[in-house]
């Protein structure tokens, strides 16, 4: 059928077209990945499809960007689990716009264009050789072949933060961490296999690549002392395994993972962009709720070995690293300090206060009334100081910065005092660091878009500043500061490493403040009660938010008992609360802060708690439950080691727990034991908590740590698992069903677990229930040290790692113990 005509050629175009194109879109599966042939493309538009491998894992194509509609990341996912992590990326992280194509042709192999034909991207190593096809694989490569099969280019080949099983990467290899959680741009962190066969984690200084001091080496390079020989080669095998290959085939394994079954898990090594390298594992099988797993990370403490002489470690200027209890670093700023960019906590902090020998010298206070000093115990940033003073005492260490207009801060350690200037680079906290910080900080409010003053370090620049400043003496105060603004804002452009034109200070959350007249309404004058809790009784209520205005149902909660001058830390911890972000958390929305009406608004779920979902007619199936109790275990989780400050409970029982309109439990009333005034880290002054649900700790003195929130979440799980109350003595026939903690460990013991169940469901499944089991009893350990962490009990729960046999939980008698009868609080 070949046809000549000019008529007749189009018609061949438009024939062949439609033979071609449903074989390209398609595509055909051989045994290991789906075939593309040349002329295949793909659009940057909603209803896009993408070219997925045989088995459905992978997908690659245009992804639409989160809160974005119309920007398009060109990337290969994992497509059948619910978040699609994205595994690679094409046109260095940068997304396009909605029209943008790629096309499978036959010279470059790969072409990115833009709506209008511009060109964008190709495959960075030019591709020698005539492309025939493009081949999706089941392993989440993505390959180029000329006409025999041979491979000519491969995404393997060209890691961007992931590596996957069954890749590999070669001396002089690298990948990179990306910016940020949403932005793909190469950050700087970067993961590299030397030449000399060491694999090594370093930064490097943007936007340079020289790398800085390794904050980690696998230590694989040649040495003759003890004849091993060099790597070449880092493996990410077919089994999950992660190792250097050495040039004698030794193998060099980085970290042993817990085994987990290739089958039933996806495994990548992730770059984050806090400059972990992660090994993650993710159930195949996964409900829409089931999230990655850390098998393991490196290194053991970045905040220490990440800090480099010149230039950023984890966390920006000004910001200090800390350590969280899964070892991964958060940053946070020093007081009088906020960050640059609210949405990236690893950015640079600024102080809130213009600082600095001109602007002190303008003020016509005497310096000892411009400062306040904070002490900040074992902080320290290690580079940044321009003098040394020894021998010292703490109180002239603080004094002498005092009275320096250069000093920003100064640290006292071991009768030595360093004085240090902005900015400050690679804080951190650091409990064998034994030092003391004292942070000066401008006393009262400064108008928030006042640049911070970066103080002139060479003596020429100051005298001209102050020259300025001196004939603008005779004017108001307020007309200077923003004069002086308009000369800092010239020096941010010579000293400021970024960000020349961001808001100078941001609010520390969105949260909504609302008078209470406004709420009085909203709440039809305190009409509606939904509920009364320790510390205070919810009402329903319909408000206005923000700007679209959009009426929504809310939960307002009047405090009692709030003591009324700590108005200060009343701000800090709605603030704290307000931070909280998780799906497994009550939201708060705002609050209201008049006088000793003290109230706070979160959203309204519909679905009502725990305890009448549990406790009700009509059980939860057996599935709804272990979904339920994964869910609350990943919010305390959260509370514990994932937000900015650690949040302990003190008060997880199904009353607390709520449940939304698609049944995922919320955990609400975190964050206020210290509007009552609570010392959490110290021995109790009053028990908090309700009976049945409270660890021993409260009675014997002992320290509360988050290990009392891991026993109520025990006493909780067991609640679930038999659908009854742990205190229950009236329903339940013979008095040892009485208390469910010991009734479940004697059902344990005697192999009855079905008797625990509570239910006619027929379980196909018992091992799930016999760990869940096990988990609970590991939780409600008398001994708080064997009392595993939320981490560990979310990994138990998720089947990750495997539940070790518990012991009993109270293994001494507690009769001794008097419980209050009554609910205390
Ligand atoms: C996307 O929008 C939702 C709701 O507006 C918001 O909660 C979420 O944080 C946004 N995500 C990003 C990445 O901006
Ligand atoms: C890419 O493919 C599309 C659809 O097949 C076609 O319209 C476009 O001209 C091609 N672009 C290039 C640069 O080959
Ligand atoms: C990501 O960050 C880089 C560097 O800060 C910036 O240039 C780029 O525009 C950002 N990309 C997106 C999509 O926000
Ligand atoms: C060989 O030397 C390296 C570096 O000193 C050391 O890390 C490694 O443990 C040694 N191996 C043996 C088998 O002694
Ligand atoms: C992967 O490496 C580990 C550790 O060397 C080994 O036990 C396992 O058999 C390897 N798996 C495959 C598929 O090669
Ligand atoms: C995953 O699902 C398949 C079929 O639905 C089942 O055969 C397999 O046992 C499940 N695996 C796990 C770990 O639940
Ligand atoms: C530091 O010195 C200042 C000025 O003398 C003083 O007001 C402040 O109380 C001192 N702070 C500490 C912690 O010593
Ligand atoms: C898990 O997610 C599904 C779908 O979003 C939802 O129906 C279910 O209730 C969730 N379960 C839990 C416990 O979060």
């Amino acid at each position: 059928m070949v046809l000549i005509t000019p008529s007749g050629n189009y018609f061949a175009i438009i024939f062949s077209l439609f033979l071609v194109l449903p074989l390209s879109v398609y595509g055909q599966a051989n045994g290991d990945g789906t075939v593309l042939e040349v002329g295949a493309s793909l659009s940057a538009s909603d209803n896009s499809r993408p070219w997925l491998s045989p088995s459905g894992d992978f997908a690659f194509g245009f992804r639409q960007l989160q809160n974005q509609t119309d920007l398009f990341l060109l990337s290969i996912w994992y497509a059948k689990i619910p978040d699609k992590t994205i595994v690679w990326y094409a046109n260095d992280g940068q997304p396009v716009i909605r029209g943008s194509k790629l096309n499978l042709t036959a010279d470059t192999g790969l072409l990115l264009t833009g709506p209008r034909d511009e060109q964008l991207w190709k495959p960075s190593e030019s591709v020698s050789g005539v492309i025939s096809n493009g081949v999706m694989s089941d392993d989440g490569n993505f390959e180029l072949q000329g006409s025999n099969s041979d491979v000519l280019w491969e995404t393997f080949k060209d890691p961007k933060d992931t590596l996957l099983p069954a890749q590999t990467m070669n001396r002089g290899g690298v990948v990179s961490s990306r910016q940020s959680q949403t932005n793909y741009s190469v950050g700087r962190f970067r993961l590299s296999l030397k030449q000399d066969g060491d694999l090594q984690l370093y930064t490097v200084n943007l936007p340079t690549e020289n790398p800085n001091k390794a904050y980690y080496a696998s230590k694989t390079t040649a040495d003759q002392s003890n004849s091993s020989s060099a790597g070449v080669q880092l493996v990410f095998n077919q089994s999950g395994a992660i190792y250097v290959l050495r040039e004698n085939d030794e193998r060099s394994i980085l970290k042993q993972a817990e085994p987990v079954s290739m089958r039933d898990y996806y495994f990548r090594l992730t770059l984050d962009y806090d400059g972990m390298l992660t090994q993650y594992a993710h159930p195949k099988n996964s409900t829409a709720n089931s999230t990655w797993t850390p098998l393991w990370s490196v290194p053991d403490d970045i905040c220490r070995e990440a800090s480099v002489d010149s230039g950023l470690g984890v966390c920006g200027y000004n910001s200090i690293c800390t350590l969280k209890e899964d070892k991964r670093p958060t940053c946070s700023c020093p007081k009088g300090y906020s960050p640059l960019d609210r949405i990236d906590i690893y950015g640079d902090c600024q102080p809130d206060f213009p600082q600095g020998c001109a602007e002190d010298e303008l003020t016509s206070t005497p310096a000892k009334d411009l400062y306040d000093v904070v002490v900040l115990i074992n902080t320290d940033w290690p580079s940044s100081d321009y003098t040394m003073l020894k021998p010292f005492t703490a109180e002239k260490c603080n004094e002498t910065c005092f009275k320096d207009c250069m000093c920003a801060v100064a640290i006292f350690r071991d009768g030595t005092c360093w004085k240090k200037k902005l900015p400050l680079s690679n804080g951190r906290v650091d409990a064998s660091l034994n030092s003391q910080a004292f942070i000066k900080v401008r006393k009262g409010n400064f108008t928030p878009q006042l640049p911070p003053f970066p103080f002139p370090n060479k003596k020429k620049d100051q005298d001209t500043v102050i020259r300025v400043g001196a004939v603008l003496l005779g004017s108001s105060v307020l007309v200077n500061f923003v004069l002086l603004a308009a000369i800092c804002t010239g020096f941010l452009f010579i000293y400021h490493r970024k960000h020349q034109s961001t808001p100078i200070h941001k609010l520390q959350t969105n949260l909504n403040c609302f008078t209470y007249q406004q709420l009085e309404e909203a709440t039809d004058g305190f009409k509606e009660v939904l509920g009364k809790g320790a510390f205070g009784i919810v009402y329903k209520g319909v408000l206005r938010i923000g700007e679209s205005g959009v009426a929504v149902s809310v939960a307002v909660k009047k405090l009692n008992c709030v003591v009324e001058d700590s108005e200060r830390e009343f701000k800090n911890e709605v603030n704290v609360i307000g931070q909280t972000h998780h799906k497994n958390l009550v939201r708060l929305l705002g609050y209201c802060d008049e006088g000793h009406n003290r109230l706070l608004v979160y959203e309204f779920l519909s679905n009502g708690t725990l305890a009448s979902f549990l406790f009700g007619d009509v059980k939860p199936s057996w599935n709804q439950r272990i979904e339920i109790a994964i869910g609350i275990a990943r919010g305390l989780l959260y509370l514990h080691e994932e937000c900015s400050s650690q949040i302990i409970h003190c008060d997880i029982k199904p009353q607390n727990i709520i449940l939304d309109e698609y049944d995922n439990p919320r955990i609400s009333d975190f964050g206020l034991s210290k509007l009552l005034m609570m010392d959490q880290s110290q021995t109790y002054t009053a028990i908090r908590g309700t009976k049945g649900y409270v660890a021993s700790e409260w009675f014997r003195n002992m320290p509360i740590t988050a290990k009392v929130d891991v026993y109520s979440f025990g006493v909780v799980l067991l609640e679930i698992i038999c659908c009854r109350r742990s205190v229950d003595v009236e329903n339940v026939s013979g008095e040892e069903k009485g208390i469910l903690t010991d009734w479940a460990f004697d059902c344990y013991q005697g192999g009855a677990l079905d008797v625990l169940m509570n239910s006619d469901e027929v379980l196909e499944n018992r091992t799930k229930l016999e760990a869940f089991v096990m988990v609970a009893l590991w939780c409600i350990q008398e001994n708080p040290c064997l009392r595993p962490t939320m981490r560990k009990v979310v990994h138990m729960l998720e089947g990750v790692v495997e539940v070790p046999v518990p012991p009993c939980p109270s293994p001494y008698s507690t009769t001794t113990i008097t419980i209050p009868s009554q609910k205390i609080n």
